[in-house]
């Protein structure tokens, strides 16, 4: 049965694409590259975010990377991944994550992906990630 946690939420095809392959011509280029400006870029405007993560980042931008590849796979099914973004949701909590840290975190991510993708930024690139992100921190954000 399809949760309803993803029911009203259901990514267009052209969305589903359009991150699909923004997110390839990115992700095999160097995730640490990746994770040190998308991390950089938060801690530089939210420095109060910092404390909330480990001194070693080294691990964390892997699994930042890891967690974006598992959802941009699995667009087109998120509903296989409800019980995981529960999870990841109610693990979010026990970290001290507040609901509104996950603005930060979405404008640090665009602005990584803007950064990293160059002239491949357009308009409905920029909305694709967008709908994405938001549908992925709402439902981490309903379920804890
Ligand atoms: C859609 C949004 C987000 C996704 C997909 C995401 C993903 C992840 C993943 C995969 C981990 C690895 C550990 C685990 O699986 O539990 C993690 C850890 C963590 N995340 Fe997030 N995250 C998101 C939003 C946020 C936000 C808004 C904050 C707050 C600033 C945050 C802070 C943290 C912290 C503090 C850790 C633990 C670091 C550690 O102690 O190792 N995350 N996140």
């Amino acid at each position: 049965m399809i949760s309803p946690t993803f029911q009203a939420m259901t990514l267009a095809a052209k969305h589903i694409k359009l991150v699909q392959q923004s997110w390839r011509a990115l992700r095999d280029v160097n995730a640490q590259l990746i994770g040190d400006l998308f991390y950089s870029r938060l801690f530089y405007e939210h420095p109060e975010a910092r404390a909330l993560f480990p001194k070693d980042m080294t691990a964390q931008h892997q699994k930042l990377i890891d967690m974006i590849n598992v959802v941009v796979a699995r667009l087109e099914h998120l509903e296989t991944l409800t019980d995981e973004i529960k999870a990841l949701g109610r693990r979010h909590d026990e970290y001290g994550t507040l609901p509104h840290h996950y603005g930060w975190v979405g404008e640090s991510l665009l602005w990584t992906l803007e950064r990293g993708l160059g002239d491949d930024w357009t308009p409905a690139v920029q909305e694709a990630w967008t709908i994405c992100y938001t549908i992925l921190a709402d439902a981490m954000l309903r379920q804890s």
